[in-house]
């Protein structure tokens, strides 16, 4: 049994070094005859201030793997490593105080809250955490507008458009500077100029704080922004 304060000591004790490695992770979902080898003994490092781009078929288990780095999903076998912890050691209720601290996720739907603005979607996480203050909200308008949506911060998810929503989604993502971002196809209801600004605003946390990002995406322009590419095919990463 841990106490709230030993969740908070765990997700308080990580740091920025680590990075994020996955140590043979195997993802098996289902069971029986329909059971399904999502992630096949996949090994994968991110160094801090890295960008690594994910590419490979529908069904290939892309998905799986930002489930996985980012602790929603225990792996089957084979351990997870971010910020210095590992994530596949931690109860989940510490599991979950990290993810809201440590990682930022984009997720390939939007998953907004119906019933909040866009900026009261940013400002959540750091509402729960108990860290909403001045500093907060001044980010969360820069990042409002850094996502082109000032003009929208006060609009529920129904009332904008999909790739306002996919907007919205990685503005809230970089809303706690989070020492991982995993991103799933976050371009693909955008133009060419929305993507590009997307990929700057991304690339930009990475490198500037010191961010492990791995992305999905079929977008070539984006496989350009990263430092390395890897594709996913059949739950096996090469
Ligand atoms: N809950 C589940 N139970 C059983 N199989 C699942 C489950 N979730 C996903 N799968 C299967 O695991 C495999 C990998 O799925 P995943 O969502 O990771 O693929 P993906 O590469 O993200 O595909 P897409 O490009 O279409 O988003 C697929 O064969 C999928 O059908
Ligand atoms: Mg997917």
């Amino acid at each position: 049994m841990t106490t709230p304060a030993t969740d908070h000591q765990a997700a308080a004790n990580t740091d920025r070094s680590g990075g994020l490695r996955l140590d043979d992770v195997t993802l098996t979902l289902g069971d029986g005859d329909t059971a399904v080898t999502a992630l096949d003994h996949v090994a994968l490092t991110v160094a801090p201030g890295e960008f690594v781009a994910v590419v490979g078929p529908s069904g290939s288990g892309k998905s799986s793997l930002l489930a996985v780095a980012g602790g929603l999903q225990r792996p089957t076998s084979g351990t997870v490593h971010f910020a210095g912890t590992e994530l596949t050691a931690l109860s989940d209720k510490e599991r979950t105080a990290a993810r809201l601290r440590h990682i930022g996720f984009v997720f390939q739907q939007s998953n907004l809250l119906a019933s909040l603005t866009v900026r009261e979607q940013l400002l959540l996480p750091l509402h729960i955490d108990g860290r909403l203050d001045t500093t907060a909200r001044a980010r969360a308008d820069e990042l409002i507008e850094a996502v082109g949506l000032t003009h929208r911060a006060g609009s529920r998810p129904h009332q904008v458009s999909g790739g306002e929503r996919q907007r919205a989604g990685l503005a809230r993502a970089l809303m706690t500077s989070p020492a991982v971002l995993l991103v799933d196809e976050p371009t693909s209801a955008l133009d060419r100029v929305r993507s590009a600004e997307a990929v700057r605003l991304i690339a930009e946390q990475t490198h500037e704080r010191g961010t492990a990002t791995v992305m999905v995406t079929h977008d070539t322009a984006i496989m350009d922004a990263a430092d390395r590419v890897y594709e996913m095919v059949d739950g096996r990463l090469s």
